[in-house]
């Protein structure tokens, strides 16, 4: 059995270490005790419920404590007993998307009343309602020989939570329970209400007048994200059946929809690519980035067009792609429908990718014509041209922090650094020949092997 072993960070979070064969389970549990090294109660019963019933599907997963510092990354499993921060409120940050919370107490009614403040409310769902274990003395578990530990378990099912505003996400996104499937949910991804388009409509411009934005809304809500999420299911299904094996479990599997009257999707259920695994260099996650971006051009034809670092997520079978709304067949004429042509052309004038590729071409910060000439367009070398800035700072997406090992002063760092400088702006023939998804993967396997080369050198 492979085991991540939480380590110790400031504020008594967890993160997952390097994966250690035949680690004692002992140790595992210990990683969730409080730093001070004297274990209350409390602790014990983390501990006792993370073996008895948790440790089987840790394998491989960050795990925390609820802690009134509230440090440390988010995690997939987070427990809290007692006086812990308990509240959906305020373990919502503390988790990954699709983590689990598990709140442990000796007070049967404390855990069940906790427990309905997360019944498919505030972006959760509870998995387990209130039960309980027991604590046996002398090695017996029975009534008048033990003690009962109540418990429960919530999953977070929302990427917000309800009544929140975010730039980065548009969709109502939620995992939902499906016994059958990869982890036991799957993705569902929905047009969003009126209300909620309105709320975030008003919030991100308070001077638009009332017509405005029900007109705005109307519009967005009846047309773009229905025909966005029709392309979006139709593109999944050209990738299912177009990518070689390994590749089609990086990117999710269209499960079903639901279409309105007009035929158009307002609801994708589609395969979870769960984060987790092992941390990848940062060497590898551009390598990985550029492989399956090549294999999506040249295998299954298409362009993702949106592929910032939210759309990447990073599972135990590496870097995969999601959010495939934007994304065009190669080739495809965009021209044969008024309405197609239409979205594309606002959106190639508004994406923040279009938008980045403008401002570095007005500052002469990109000068491959490669990319020059596409400003504005539909191409897949907007994908190329994104992913060379992308695996140059994997950071930048928070979820990452502990996936991908990233040291901006590193000789690594420094190397993909000067790659992403040669693709953008070549100074010699050479350089100037990194074209597509393909060119950048050579680059980033050149700077692999030289990096090994030097490693052995040193090791002589
Ligand atoms: N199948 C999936 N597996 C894992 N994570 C997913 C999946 N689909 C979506 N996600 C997560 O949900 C987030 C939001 O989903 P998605 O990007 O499809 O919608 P959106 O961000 O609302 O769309 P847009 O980027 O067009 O605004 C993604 O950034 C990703 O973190
Ligand atoms: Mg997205």
């Amino acid at each position: 059995m492979r085991i991540m072993t939480p380590k110790r960070v400031a504020g008594g979070g967890a993160v997952a270490g390097n994966p250690v064969a035949g680690v004692d389970r002992a140790h595992i549990g210990n990683g969730l005790l409080r730093a001070t090294g004297r274990h209350t109660f409390g602790d014990r019963l983390i501990d006792i419920l993370v073996r008895r019933v948790y440790l089987p599907s840790m394998d491989g997963f960050l795990s925390g404590r609820s802690t009134a510092r509230q440090e440390g990354p988010p995690v997939d499993f987070l427990f809290a007993c007692g006086q812990d921060p308990r509240l959906p409120d305020e373990v919502f940050d503390r988790l990954l998307w699709g983590g689990l919370f598990v709140y442990a107490d000796r007070d049967g009614n404390r855990v069940r009343r906790i427990a309905q403040d997360y019944d498919n409310k505030r972006g959760f769902i509870l998995e387990t309602p209130a039960t309980y274990t027991r604590i046996g003395r002398l090695g017996i578990r029975l009534p008048g020989f033990s003690t009962c530990v109540y418990y429960f378990a919530a999953r977070k099912v929302g990427l917000i939570q309800p009544g929140q505003v975010t730039e980065r996400f548009t969709y109502k996104v939620e995992l939902m329970p499906e016994p059958s499937a990869e982890h036991g949910y799957i993705v569902c991804k929905e047009v969003p209400t009126y209300a909620d388009v309105e709320y975030r409509l008003r919030t991100r411009c308070p001077e638009a007048s009332d017509k405005d934005i029900q007109a705005r809304t109307r519009k967005l809500v009846d047309n773009v994200f229905p025909t966005f999420l029709t392309r979006e299911a139709a593109i999944l299904k050209i990738l299912a059946n177009e990518l070689p094996e390994p590749y089609c479990h990086h990117v999710p599997k269209a499960l079903g929809v639901q279409k309105d009257d007009n035929g158009f999707v307002r609801r994708l259920a589609m395969s979870w690519l769960r984060t987790g695994g092992p941390r990848l260099t940062q060497i590898e996650f551009a390598r990985q980035s550029a492989q399956l971006l090549s294999v999506l051009h040249n295998s299954a034809g298409v362009m993702h067009l949106d592929l910032r670092l939210d759309n990447f997520v990073l599972t135990p079978r590496g870097v995969g792609f999601v959010d495939f709304g934007s994304a065009a067949r190669i080739g495809e004429d965009l021209a044969q429908s008024p309405m197609l042509t239409s979205l594309f052309g606002e959106m190639m004038k508004t994406s923040k990718i279009q938008r980045m590729l403008g401002a570095m071409l007005e500052k002469g910060q990109v000068t491959n014509q490669s990319f020059t000439c596409i400003h504005q367009k539909a191409d897949p070398a907007i994908d190329t041209f994104y992913l060379a800035l992308q695996i140059n700072k994997p950071a930048h997406n928070p979820q990452f922090a502990h996936l991908v090992d990233y040291d901006p002063d590193s000789v690594q760092a420094q190397a993909v650094s000067s790659l992403t400088a040669a693709v953008l702006r070549p100074k010699d023939q050479a350089e100037a020949a990194f074209q597509t998804a393909d060119d950048v993967l050579r680059g980033i396997e050149r700077i692999r092997r030289r990096l090994m080369d030097d490693q052995s050198e040193c090791a002589k």
